[in-house]
């Protein structure tokens, strides 16, 4: 990862201890699923979601990083609507994913894939979902 993405987003390492080892909340414990991306057979990005669940109706995409040098190709909205062509196969009503409020943060980048505010804060950060 680089210097300046690390106050932005979770390490790969964070990421899989977080997804071994989540916290629970009152839905119950996430149902964590995690792939790499690759460009042309190279990794280039991984993206975690928790999938739905009896108590957690609504997929959250709840990580995803693309590596500095292959940034700005396509590589991030290829990986996030991969996952909600999955969410909508799976007859899901919406995908939500959150940004804390600081500069650099994706929520530019999520609203041009379709990605709008719902108002709440979780955890202190801005909850948008991808209504299908
Ligand atoms: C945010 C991130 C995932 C985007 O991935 P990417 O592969 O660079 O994005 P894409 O090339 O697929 O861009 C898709 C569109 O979003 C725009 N976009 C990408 N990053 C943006 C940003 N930070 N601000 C505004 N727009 C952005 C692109 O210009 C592109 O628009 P276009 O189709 O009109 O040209 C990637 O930059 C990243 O990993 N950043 C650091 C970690 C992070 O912030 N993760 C998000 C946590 S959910």
């Amino acid at each position: 990862m680089h210097e300046n993405q690390k106050n932005l987003v979770a390490s790969v390492a964070e990421s899989y201890a977080d997804a071994l080892f989540p916290a629970e909340d009152e839905n119950g414990p996430p149902l964590v699923w995690i792939r790499g991306i690759l460009s042309k057979s190279t990794p280039v990005g991984f993206i975690m979601c928790a999938d739905p669940t009896e108590q957690q109706k609504d997929p959250w995409l709840w990580r995803l990083l693309v590596d500095k040098s292959h940034q700005g190709f396509g590589v991030g909205r290829f990986a996030v609507q991969s996952v909600l062509t999955r969410y909508r196969q799976m007859g899901c009503a919406r995908v939500l994913l959150s940004w804390a409020p600081v500069e650099g943060n994706a929520s530019s980048f999520s609203k041009k894939l379709g990605f709008l505010e719902t108002g709440e804060i979780q955890y202190g950060e801005v909850v948008a979902e991808y209504k299908f």
